[in-house]
């Protein structure tokens, strides 16, 4: 495993995606993940599967200080009283006494009265860390003008079709960390006829390109699968690299437009 540094600490570079997995088929593929070596867990209130991952997250008996687990208020929480309600919930799902990372799932009109929530729960320590998910430039900046603990994560849609550059580049300079949702474009970037080649070329799959480009462009990820030879085989990326002209090639395929939701045009 590779590491990403953010504000003095560590994070695995890739974690295991849980979104659209149910609440009791999580609970298999978590412990999948745990066997195939992912410390690092993903998931949100709105994907309604914690309750399945404190489950097998318990059931393996791995040291707590050895995991990290991230979840994401969801945009109905709009005050520093309903982030406690929400983190407090997330906490007995999850079967845990703290989350290492809460995120704000989709920027809203209520950011700061939120990160102000945030911040009292990073104070109590019933969390770690605290950050961002979909948050473009000017909303990062909105946050920071007002924010006692700075944002230290930012979940993104980052994917060899939209790398998202900018907003990665602002998360770099910023010491926070830019992570790929949908690394894999759900399934559609496999299929590229470049990242076949180079899969060919490397002898590997055509996810573990995907993915070893971004540990290589220092970009943490959270690939999702239900099967197992795929859970361990995205976590698998560690033993080769790909060269500059190949990390070249694949920023090439990049469109600039993004394949799912515009953050500042939501409609959650
Ligand atoms: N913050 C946000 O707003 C946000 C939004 C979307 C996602 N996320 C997070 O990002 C995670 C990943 O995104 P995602 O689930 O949308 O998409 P993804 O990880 O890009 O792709 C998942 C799809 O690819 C397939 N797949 C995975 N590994 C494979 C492999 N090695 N070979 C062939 N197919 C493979 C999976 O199928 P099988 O499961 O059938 O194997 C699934 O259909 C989510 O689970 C979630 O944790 C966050």
């Amino acid at each position: 495993m590779e590491y990403i540094e953010f504000n003095g600490k560590k994070a695995d570079m890739i974690g295991f995606g849980t979104y659209k997995i149910d609440p009791v088929t999580v609970i298999d593929a978590v412990s999948y993940a745990l066997e195939a070596g992912y410390r690092r867990i993903d998931t949100a209130v709105m994907y309604q599967n914690e309750q399945g991952i404190g489950k097998a997250l318990s059931e393996a008996g791995i040291d707590r200080e050895k995991l990290f687990i991230t979840t994401k208020l969801w945009t109905d929480v709009k005050s520093a009283e309903d982030v406690e309600k929400s983190v407090c919930a997330s906490l007995e799902r999850l079967r845990t006494d703290y989350i290492d990372m809460l995120l704000i799932h989709w920027p809203t009109e209520n950011n700061i009265k939120v990160w102000k929530g945030m911040e009292n729960m990073k104070r109590k320590g019933l969390v770690r860390g605290i950050g961002l998910s979909n948050f473009k430039i000017h909303h990062i900046e909105e946050i920071k003008k007002e924010a006692e603990f700075e944002p230290e994560w930012n979940q993104l849609e980052i994917h060899p079709y939209f790398l998202n550059g900018e907003t990665v580049e602002y998360c770099h300079k910023n010491g926070i960390v830019a992570e790929a949702w949908s690394p894999l474009t759900r399934g559609e970037a496999l299929k590229d006829p470049l990242i076949i080649g180079m899969a060919e070329k490397y002898g590997k799959s055509a996810a573990q390109i995907i993915l070893r480009f971004d540990v290589q462009c220092k970009v943490a990820a959270v690939p999702k699968s239900t099967h197992k030879e795929r859970v361990k085989e995205n976590i698998d990326v560690f033993g080769f690299s790909i060269s500059d002209e190949d990390v070249a090639a694949i920023k090439k395929l990049d469109t600039g437009i993004r394949r799912y939701r515009d953050p500042d045009n939501h409609g959650f």
